[in-house]
């Protein structure tokens, strides 16, 4: 293994207690507390680990946390009031909506009825529409952590070859502006991409954000190259005994280690930063909404 592995967990736990200190300056110069509100609606599991995990670490880093949950069954109309209540309390400086959200509510409408200032997900039309020309935008949690790390890793990316493999509205689309924002040669690769071994093999950085387990591996990879794998799935693991299971991400971790310079580890990697960055944006939005200045090296 010739790879640095970097340590997505370590590096969120830093960036969770820059957060706290700046929290800490807010309150004790400026009598402000920042607060997130996450919204729940239904009772899907993995949500709900989510949305707890979440508050606890808002409340860690000296924030206000509210938690608001709706039945499933709940009437869109509901939603939206429960929206209009949070974007008008001057208490809340983010809003967050766990997805996904029911079947019979509109996903899109939903989101877009957040202040496009309290979009500490980054989803609101406004936010996306800032981020891709340049301006001031709340930046989605995922590929802001990721570009934190790379950052981290090689100071300037200007004039790097960057490919993200994936183009979701998440990860994929945001992570593309970032890096093009940060002067990349940027190149969104897909399913229907030909030859995208050989685009994969082009890039200084690569960013896996497909949902495929496993499907990146060592023979992708340009030498030296800096790997951010996204990805989190949960694949059978019968060598760990019957019915276990175990996550991977979309890179070949073993293979992909011996030929990058850098690149992070499933689970450990990616993962931690998302939260730690939620709570990065929560105190950005914070700082604006008082016409204070940006908290320092954790925004786009
Ligand atoms: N569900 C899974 N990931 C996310 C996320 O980043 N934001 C929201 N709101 N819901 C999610």
């Amino acid at each position: 293994m010739s790879a640095e592995i970097i340590d997505g967990k370590a590096f969120a736990g830093e960036v969770r207690r820059k957060v706290a200190a700046q929290v800490a300056r807010l309150k004790a110069e400026h009598g402000i507390t920042p607060g997130l509100a996450v919204v729940l609606v239904g009772e899907d599991p993995a949500s709900q680990v989510y949305v707890r995990s979440k508050g606890k670490m808002t409340v860690e880093v000296g924030m206000n946390s509210f938690e608001h949950r709706l039945p499933a069954e709940a009437e869109e109309a509901a939603l939206l009031a429960l929206l209009d209540d949070l974007n008008a309390d001057p208490a809340v400086h983010g809003i967050l909506v766990q997805l996904p959200l029911p079947d019979h509510m509109d996903e899109s409408s939903v989101i877009n009825r957040i202040d496009p200032a309290k979009d500490v997900d980054g989803f609101h039309i406004s936010n996306v529409g800032l981020l891709a020309t340049g301006q001031k935008a709340m930046v989605p949690c995922t590929p802001l952590g990721c570009l934190m790390m790379l950052r981290d890793r090689h100071g300037s990316l200007s004039g790097l070859d960057a490919v993200v493999v994936g183009r979701s509205n998440i990860v994929g689309k945001p992570m593309a502006q970032l890096l093009l924002r940060d002067s990349c040669t940027v190149t969104i690769a897909h399913s229907r991409t030909r030859n995208i071994e050989d685009v994969c093999r082009r890039a200084d950085i690569l960013v896996a954000a497909v949902g495929r387990p496993e499907m990146i591996t060592g023979e992708w990879i340009k030498p030296g190259a800096t790997v951010i794998d996204v990805g989190i799935n949960r694949i059978p693991a019968p060598e760990r005994g019957e019915g276990k299971t175990r996550l991977v991400g979309d890179v070949h971790f073993d293979s992909a280690a011996q030929v990058a310079g850098a690149i992070t580890p499933v689970p450990g990697g990616v993962g931690p930063m998302t939260i730690a960055c939620l709570l990065a944006n929560t105190l950005t939005a914070c700082c604006r909404a008082n016409g204070l200045p940006e908290p320092e090296g954790l925004t786009a």
